[in-house]
């Protein structure tokens, strides 16, 4: 692929703009300059799995046919590229990612934290998000009042939420506290968690995602910060019973 071609499809702005950084040797292949923008590389990846090293401006980057990642995403910030009264998440995201057009997959409350996915492959964000396949999500809550085994029972028989056919019941929930429960869910319906615990007459007062299908939040990564998926990443979220 040619070396303009391969940075622009990485998100480094238009063929013009990327001609424009090669010529000027910003560019660099193996730790060596190239300054041909018509030089060829074999990317080296046509998945989502990392392919041919590179740098821009001394940044290492490698070459994804998709991109795919995951965000420890941190209060007070909206999962929408037009936030409305917090910033978006899209900002803590570099403008290669952002220029790739990267979206969420399914959203969490501006005071949700925790795990959240994003990609530009359409296929894989209907995937993750849609409520057929059934994905485990897995919440740790901080409840307003105590918990016991009723709080338990009560989530796991399933409660009647507002414009719900039929009540929804905890795929699991298990008390961590005298006010906390881990809460897994299957659906992914708007602010679910929140309407669950109020449907029986608690309050979540703070609320973090650990767990998508059977891949958790890596604890390496602080609130604000996202890393690449790595295959055995993709492994661990089609791993769920
Ligand atoms: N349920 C909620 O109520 N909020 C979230 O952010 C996620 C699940």
């Amino acid at each position: 692929m040619q070396l303009e071609r391969l940075l622009h499809s990485q998100g480094f702005g238009s063929r013009k703009e990327c001609r424009a950084l090669i010529r000027a040797g910003y560019v660099s292949i193996a730790g060596t300059v190239c300054d041909n923008p018509n030089a060829d590389f074999d990317p080296g990846s046509t998945d989502g799995n990392p392919g041919l090293a590179f740098e821009v401006d001394g940044e290492p980057w490698r070459f994804r046919a998709q991109a795919y990642v995951m965000l420890h995403k941190p209060t007070g910030h909206e999962c929408s590229h037009k936030p409305t009264f917090h910033p978006s998440i899209f900002r803590l995201l570099p403008d290669p990612l952002l220029n790739r057009g990267v979206q969420c997959v399914g959203r969490l409350d501006q005071d949700t934290t925790g795990l959240l996915l994003l990609s530009d492959d359409g296929q894989f964000i209907h995937q993750w998000s849609s409520g057929k396949k059934r994905t485990p999500k897995v919440y740790e809550l901080q409840l307003a009042d105590p918990v016991g085994d009723a709080t338990v029972q009560a989530l796991l028989a399933g409660v009647q939420l507002d414009d719900e056919p039929a009540p929804i019941a905890a795929v699991a929930c298990e008390q961590t506290g005298s006010h906390a429960l881990r809460l897994t869910i299957a659906e992914g319906k708007y602010h679910q968690v929140k309407r669950m615990i109020g449907a029986i007459g608690n309050r979540v007062v703070v609320l973090h995602r650990s767990v998508v299908g059977g891949l958790a939040l890596d604890p390496d990564l602080a609130p604000g910060e996202w890393r690449w998926l790595e295959p055995a990443d993709f492994d661990a979220l089609s791993h769920f019973d």
